[in-house]
């Protein structure tokens, strides 16, 4: 079966999964009967796109790559935007990947509930939707048919969602804790390591993990914006980023660091999530945390998860060192998944 594929963002990790893509075609068609077609692809300064015959992935990457407008691709036809866009793709998945507004969640909030309306399939990396809008996008898409996948919002291409939706049938999340920012965690244990701010900052930007704004990383707004993705999606939460009591770590000092160190203790952005009496609390700060614990023994870009679960006990999920390729492999999951979902029927 061919699936019509288009793309709202085609940045680092909508890069990174066309070239997963372009190598994995063979496999997707043996394995999954899963051919592919490119239909449209929209960015914000690099053009907006669209072909009935096929847009090759390839070119699209090193077009933008090489800093040029996606217009200039063969056969290609531009669009105004990216409301356009999904009105006439004529697409069967949307890959929606822009990047993440923690404030209101917007474009790509409305990107995803056109698409749904028309019963295109979504597949997004971007947090914001899950955090602002999870109960009526999830309700949209059982509505219209259509499968509605975030794997990668939440530690990368890391089962989470999916391993509770999938590994744990009957079991209640009834709370989480985790260190869920690799920039932040980056920049903590770089300067551990005796590396300043600015220096381990530029490091996550480089390996193009930060946020386009940095500063949502720095503040613990990523963080927290995954705490309410988490607490929506697990524990069947309806909160919303302003509902986490929220410290970023703008004021940890290099000595602080050295000196907690020296004394076995890390320094983790861990961002919790608890059931209480008064409905779920959800907090994101700094803490001080054993170096030997879950949390305290991720270093680098590493993320760690421990869910509390009602017949489960806790259960740890690490992630060690990841990359955009990691995030690109969420969007493979999620549309290998809608595909198996297709057969399935
Ligand atoms: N990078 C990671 O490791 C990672 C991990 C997990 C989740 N995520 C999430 O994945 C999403 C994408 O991350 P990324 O690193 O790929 O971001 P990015 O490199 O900044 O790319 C964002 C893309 O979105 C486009 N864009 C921005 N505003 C748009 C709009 N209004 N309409 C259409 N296109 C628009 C940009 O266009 P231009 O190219 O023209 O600027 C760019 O192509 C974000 O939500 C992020 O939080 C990223």
């Amino acid at each position: 079966m061919e699936l019509r594929l288009a793309f709202i963002g085609f940045g680092n990790v909508a890069r990174a999964f066309a070239r997963i893509l372009t190598h994995r075609e063979s496999q997707l068609a043996r394995d999954y009967d899963l051919r592919f077609r490119t239909t449209a692809i929209a960015t914000a300064r690099h053009g907006c796109i669209t072909s009935s015959d096929g847009i090759d992935l390839l070119k699209a990457v090193d077009c933008l790559e090489s800093g040029r407008l996606l217009a200039e691709l063969d056969d290609s036809l531009s669009l105004p935007d990216s409301a356009v866009l999904i009105e006439c793709c004529n697409a069967d998945i949307l890959f929606e990947t822009t990047p993440l507004n923690p404030v209101s969640a917007e474009p790509a909030t409305s990107h995803i509930r056109s698409a749904l309306t028309r019963g295109i399939h979504i597949v997004t990396a971007n947090k914001g939707p899950i955090a602002f809008a999870y109960r009526e996008l999830k309700s949209l898409a059982s509505q219209r048919g259509a499968s509605f996948r975030f794997e990668g919002t939440v530690m990368d291409g890391t089962p989470v969602f999916n391993l509770v939706e999938s590994c744990l049938p009957g079991a209640r999340v009834l709370g989480f804790s985790g260190v869920l920012n690799s920039t932040t965690n980056l920049i903590l244990t770089g300067m551990e390591a005796g590396r300043s701010f600015q220096e381990s900052l530029a490091e996550a930007q480089r390996r193009g993990i930060a946020e386009a704004d940095a500063d949502y990383d720095i503040d613990g707004w990523d963080a927290a914006v995954k705490t309410v993705a988490l607490a929506n999606v697990l524990m069947d939460s309806d909160s919303r980023p302003s509902d986490v009591d929220r410290e970023g770590i703008r004021g940890i000092k290099l000595e602080d660091l050295k000196s907690a160190t020296a004394a076995g203790i890390a320094v983790r952005l861990v961002a919790r999530g608890k059931q209480t009496s008064n409905g779920v609390k959800l907090t994101v700060a700094p803490e001080k945390v054993p170096v030997a614990s879950v949390l305290g023994s991720v270093r680098g870009t590493s993320n760690a998860l421990v869910l509390e679960t009602d017949l489960m006990g806790e259960i740890a999920i690490v992630e060690t060192d990841p990359g955009v390729e990691q995030t690109a492999y969420a969007l493979l999951s999620d549309m290998i998944s809608i595909r198996t979902g297709m057969r399935a029927v």
